[in-house]
């Protein structure tokens, strides 16, 4: 059985950092492993304009430890009133790496996203000319769609026209959660691609209602039924290059989850890699790893692999899920798989 495991420093292509002290508490956890991550842009104030995007650089880079090896790249927060002008010349001064599109009211901090796709399809247009890719928060908002159809529905009525009306639009679909989705992105053509989380490769909508209701495993997209989770890990160690890693590390206080009404997250960025080497080794595909973690990903955005690398170890006995991490504003609980990991990073 393999023991070590060195894999080419991973990218995170759909990460969130926050601001202030979550920045700093949460920023060493993402630098230690990767290379990269594709920083997400709904803060409050969202990111919406190319002059946000750099000094929220700036504030990220403050926050990455001496010494580590972690280059944030910047999205922008697509909203009814963006410029074109200034979100193509972000892109094209290397501000910006991608898009993000929130259906305005779809997760946490989306109030400022979009209502009407319609009204942002000049935006999108140029986007498409200048090679820009949307990163899509795939589920509809409409409170008479059952919250576990809402990606299914967003696909058919939302995603497909889009990709219809504009062909070249280079679309990445944020936290697949769905069959419906995996097979969506992966008869797609060359122009969609999807991420997937790391905690939709371990829990399904029983982990959190069955037994009690646990906030830690509440996020969105909302996990689904085993049968979609099965479909996840199918298509994360499929090899296929169209899927890629996006933790979707969203640190939230404890307090904020563990309330009346919880927020949507769950903080994956400590354990991720672990985690992914556990559903890679049981599914026989250790060999894939690399290119779901490393290379599928870069390929889609036009970069190369980052240099580095890291290593995995793989243990007999279980490793210990990682400490909860403490912020000068409260408790960070780190996600608990809820199965035995045998690896480590070294
Ligand atoms: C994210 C967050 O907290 O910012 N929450 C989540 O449940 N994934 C937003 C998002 O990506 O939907
Ligand atoms: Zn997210």
């Amino acid at each position: 059985m393999t023991r070590r495991l060195t894999l080419t420093r991973p990218d995170d292509w759909h990460l969130h950092l926050r601001d202030g002290s979550m920045l700093d508490a949460v920023t060493p956890d993402s630098a230690a492993d990767f290379g990269r991550a594709l920083i997400m842009p709904n803060l409050v104030p969202p990111v919406v304009t190319g002059a946000h995007a750099a000094s929220y650089r700036e504030r990220i880079l403050a926050a990455v430890p001496a010494g580590a090896d972690f280059t944030p790249l910047m999205t922008l927060y697509l909203t009814e009133t963006t410029e074109a002008g200034d979100l193509v010349a972000a892109a094209r001064d290397g501000i910006i790496t991608a898009v993000k599109l929130y259906p305005a009211g779809a997760t946490t901090n989306s109030a400022s996203g979009v209502r009407d796709v319609s009204a942002v399809m000049p935006v999108l247009e140029a986007m498409a000319d200048a090679g820009i890719p949307l990163c899509v928060h795939g589920e509809v908002t409409d409170p008479e769609i059952d919250i576990f159809d809402r990606e299914a529905v967003f696909i058919e009525h939302v995603l497909d026209p889009l990709r219809k009306d504009l062909p070249e639009l280079r679309v990445v679909m944020e936290h697949v959660t769905t069959a419906d989705g995996i097979d969506y992105v992966r008869d797609g053509g060359a122009n969609i691609a999807a991420t997937l989380t790391t905690h939709h490769l371990f829990i399904n909508r029983n982990h959190i209602l069955a037994g009690g209701i646990r906030p830690h495993y509440y996020c969105l997209p909302v996990a689904k039924r085993e049968s979609h989770r099965r479909a996840l890990v199918a298509a994360a160690t499929s090899g296929d290059p169209s899927f890629f890693l996006g933790t979707d590390s969203a640190p939230h206080l404890d307090a904020a989850k563990l309330s009346e009404c919880g927020c949507a997250g769950i903080y994956t960025a400590p354990n991720t890699l672990p985690c992914l080497a556990q559903i890679f080794e049981e599914a026989d595909a250790l060999d894939r790893l690399d290119g779901f973690v490393a290379r599928h990903g870069a390929t889609f955005y036009g970069v190369a692999p980052n240099n580095g690398t890291v290593t995995l170890v793989r243990e007999d006995a279980p490793q210990p899920v990682p400490q909860n991490r403490a912020t000068e504003e409260g408790m960070l609980t780190v996600f608990d798989p809820m199965v035995p990991i045998h690896w480590r990073v070294a």
